[in-house]
């Protein structure tokens, strides 16, 4: 019930009685009081509630007392990566065995968690056959790669689905079954070209994000502005997509899925030569940020151990409280002991607790957070950031820096107020 599955369960609840089920109580607990704890996903704050008063959506984490009602079950759990960028496949795993005892004949399962190309047949397959059961006979499995993108405008419904099954019979059940609520279903032939298919997407954003990352820091090197090269190569009709340069990559897809592929390429001798070096690209975007931090505070002839630090944003992408794997936060750690004082705001996050317990609380706004600073670090491009009173700033910060992470702020209007400005190749 995080990111994926709750937008999915409320789809299909629409349709269909659904049960969520989750490890977390808190959520199970918001959800059957019928609150939507996904702020990122306003636009489910009306469903919720009204879906659970009429009985169709329930939650519950005990999956036994409820195996008896369910046909079909969609796996939405997390597929992080470990500290040696090697799979996690962990949650999957522990699902596959509080599958394998009540599966019934008839059911169909569902993999929707993104991961590398062979999981379902040769890792969750063996758990749910441990039942008894066989596959493509007794129960149905098949692979279906989630596209959701919190926080923008496209519902579940909308977003094409790929499926593919174990067996063609496991296929056609699942397309059947997301044919109930999403309006394009596209049918792959098997488990593993829908695998693939999802991790090819992540990868191919992962590497054209890495080019531009070191696109952008060669525009440093040149005196080039980066963001009217790409509005200008943006003009040609066919074969440009633009990708922006920033502060690096985050959440639990892009910084992660691709570790997936090339685990599994090393897994069967191959390697994969540039998306390591794409990963390993967008992986040091936050060095080199720190870098233009420092370049900065050189010419104003201040030290950064000595100076004052404010990071504006510290989830990874705009307009929302997502912090998974935030480049953001990553600077924000450098930062501490490498500063005297480093400090942010993020009007999505008050307080957030890091790996080792500490608590880190956002500062109330923007301008408490900017007073006495010596650089002001824009590290998410939040709506609210594009209309602050920076002349405000100007009169409150000791030292006039700012380090536009994310290219998002007027640079000449600065520059004209006093500042001096740096972004991610616009030097
Ligand atoms: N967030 C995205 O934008 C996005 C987009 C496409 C695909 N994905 C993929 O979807 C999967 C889920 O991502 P997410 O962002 O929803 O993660 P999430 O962390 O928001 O949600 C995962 C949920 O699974 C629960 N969980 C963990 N182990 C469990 C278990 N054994 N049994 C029951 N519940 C369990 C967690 O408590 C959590 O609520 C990942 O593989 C991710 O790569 C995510």
């Amino acid at each position: 019930m995080g990111y994926v599955g709750l937008p999915m369960a409320v789809a299909f609840a629409k349709k269909t009685s659904v049960i969520g089920i989750d490890i977390n109580q808190q959520k199970i607990n918001a959800l059957n009081h019928g609150k939507n704890y996904l702020r990122d996903a306003p636009y489910l704050d009306k469903d919720i509630p009204k879906l659970v008063s009429e009985g169709k959506l329930k939650a519950t984490t005990n999956i036994s007392a409820v195996a008896r009602e369910i046909t079909a079950y969609i796996i939405c759990v997390p597929t992080p990566v470990d500290e040696k960028k090697r799979p996690d496949l962990k949650p999957i795993i522990s699902v596959g065995k509080m599958l394998a005892p009540i599966l019934k004949k008839g059911d169909l399962v569902s993999l929707e968690s993104t991961t590398y190309p062979g999981t379902t047949k040769e890792v969750l397959l063996p758990i749910l056959e441990s039942s008894g059961l066989r596959v493509g006979q007794d129960f149905y499995l098949a692979y279906s790669p989630e596209r959701i993108d919190p926080g923008s405008k496209w519902k579940v419904e909308d977003i094409p689905k790929v499926v593919g099954g174990i067996t063609p019979k496991c296929g056609r059940k699942a397309a059947q079954l997301y044919r109930t609520v999403i309006k394009h279903v596209v049918e792959v032939s098997n488990e593993k070209a829908a695998e693939a298919t999802k991790i090819l997407e992540n990868a191919f954003r992962a590497v054209n994000i890495a080019f531009i990352n070191e696109f952008a820091q060669y525009c440093h090197k040149e005196g080039l502005d980066v963001k009217e090269i790409i509005e200008a190569a943006k003009t040609k009709p066919y074969g440009f997509m633009p990708f922006y340069p920033s502060i690096g990559v985050g959440g639990h897809c892009i910084p992660v899925d691709p570790w997936y592929l090339i685990e599994r390429g090393r897994s069967l001798g191959f390697y994969f030569d540039l998306l390591t070096r794409s990963m390993r690209i967008n992986d040091d975007m936050p060095y080199f940020t720190l870098n233009l931090l420092r370049d900065a505070l050189d010419t104003f002839e201040k030290p950064l151990s000595t100076s004052k630090i404010t990071i504006l944003g510290l989830s990874y992408k705009k307009n929302t409280a997502d912090y998974r794997e935030s480049p953001s936060l990553k600077i924000y750690e450098l930062l501490k002991s490498r500063a005297k004082h480093v400090v942010f705001y993020d009007p999505y996050i008050e307080q957030i607790t890091l790996h080792n317990g500490e608590v880190l609380h956002s500062k109330e706004s923007a301008y408490s957070a900017a007073t006495e600073s010596d650089a002001l670090i824009i590290g998410t491009d939040h709506q609210e950031f594009l209309n602050l009173d920076f002349q405000k700033i100007y009169d409150l910060m000791r030292t006039k820096i700012i380090v536009d992470g994310k290219n998002c702020l007027n640079r000449e209007k600065l520059t004209k107020m006093g500042f001096y400005y740096n972004g991610i190749g616009r030097p």
